[in-house]
């Protein structure tokens, strides 16, 4: 969750109006507890508080990594539900698709000038996609989705991006593209920030770094038989004891976890409590805290999905007001380009 331990976290809590909040997720399959308890959570309460809340359905990022997305168009209606399902308002939250506001799509092309082709080389968490994607060359998209974002971050004057570690090196092109620009042409951009979460790694049922691809991942629309079979599979040990101990126990301590988390209570609590009942009472009291936590997600969920009009509604004034926004921005960044004919 936020706190106010930092110098940002504490302008955020003084000031949140004068904060615009853009962030958002490539549509690559449903949001997870990892999502909720990484980002989803914090972007609801950003948005409680009144700070401007632009969340960007990343459907061209998607082909970063492979030649053909799947069914976008459902796994993207999944997404928005899922934002929906979270607590996202749609009244008061931008929910937009990158394929859908060609103005924004069009800075790509003077921010690319910006960069430096050693400079899109070096970034290391395109680096670690690239080890681990399944194409074998890469694509074009997958070094300049990042100076891509930077498009999805400044068209809108985001200047706060709530993000995990793993965006950073992103965060920082965007801060380049931005000052760069403002350098060549005159001031344009607002220099962004990112809000580091402090939300700790969920693990999954494996124990490891719950994420869809890993198959560990609790799916908030999963139904509450497929969460318990999920978590009745989670890998334990020997040890019939239960105790919070992420580095050596870190499948137990994962359970314990997810259940701390969707209690709001202290892991080691959680772990005493079950104590020498072992892994199959950890189990349950899992299954149990995971499913009433997301119940009134679930039901959210349920009754937007039954609307599926609702759901495009909600994207199509979205994109329509991120079309202005992006119209008026690109409008200004030809005129600093002496573009304008
Ligand atoms: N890269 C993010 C992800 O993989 C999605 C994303 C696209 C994003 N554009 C963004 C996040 C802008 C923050 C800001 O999930």
């Amino acid at each position: 969750m936020i706190t106010t331990t930092t110098p940002l976290e504490a302008r955020i809590a003084a000031a949140p109006r004068d904060f615009r909040v853009l962030t958002g997720d490539r549509p690559t399959g449903p949001l997870h507890l990892g999502h909720y308890f990484g980002t989803l959570r914090n972007r609801v309460e950003l948005q409680r508080r009144g700070v401007d809340m632009f969340v960007i359905v990343a459907d061209y990022q998607v082909l970063t990594d492979r030649d053909v997305a799947d069914r976008l168009g459902e796994t993207v209606d999944g997404l928005v539900l899922d934002y929906l399902a979270a607590g996202l308002d749609p009244d008061r939250a931008t929910i937009f698709a990158h394929s859908a506001v060609p103005a924004l799509n069009q800075l790509l092309l003077p921010f690319l000038s910006l960069v430096t082709v050693p400079e899109l080389q070096r970034n290391p968490t395109v680096k670690d996609e690239i080890l681990h994607s399944r194409q074998s060359s890469v694509s074009g998209l997958m070094f300049t989705y990042p100076v891509h974002q930077a498009a999805d971050i400044l068209f809108c004057g985001g200047n706060l991006v709530p993000v995990g570690q793993d965006q950073l090196p992103h965060i920082e092109v965007t801060r380049t593209v931005a000052r760069r620009f403002n350098e060549r042409y005159g001031p344009v951009f607002a220099i962004p920030e990112g809000l580091l979460s402090n939300a700790p790694l969920l693990a999954g049922t494996d124990g490891r770094k719950m994420s869809k691809s890993r198959g560990n991942a609790i799916a908030l629309s999963a139904t509450p038989d497929e969460t318990a079979r999920l978590v009745r599979s989670a890998t334990t040990d020997a040890d019939r004891h239960i105790t919070y101990d992420p580095e050596r126990r870190p499948g137990v301590s994962g359970l314990v976890q997810l259940a701390a988390l969707c209690l709001g209570r202290d892991p080691h609590d959680v772990a005493a409590e079950v104590g020498g009942a072992g892994a199959a009472a950890l189990k349950r009291m899992v299954t149990d805290a995971v499913n009433e936590f997301l119940a009134p997600m679930r039901e959210r969920r349920a009754a937007y999905a039954k609307d599926p009009d609702f759901v495009r509604s909600v994207l199509r004034a979205g994109n329509a007001r991120a079309n202005t926004i992006a119209d008026q921005t690109l409008r200004k960044v030809r005129e600093a380009m002496g573009t304008v004919y």
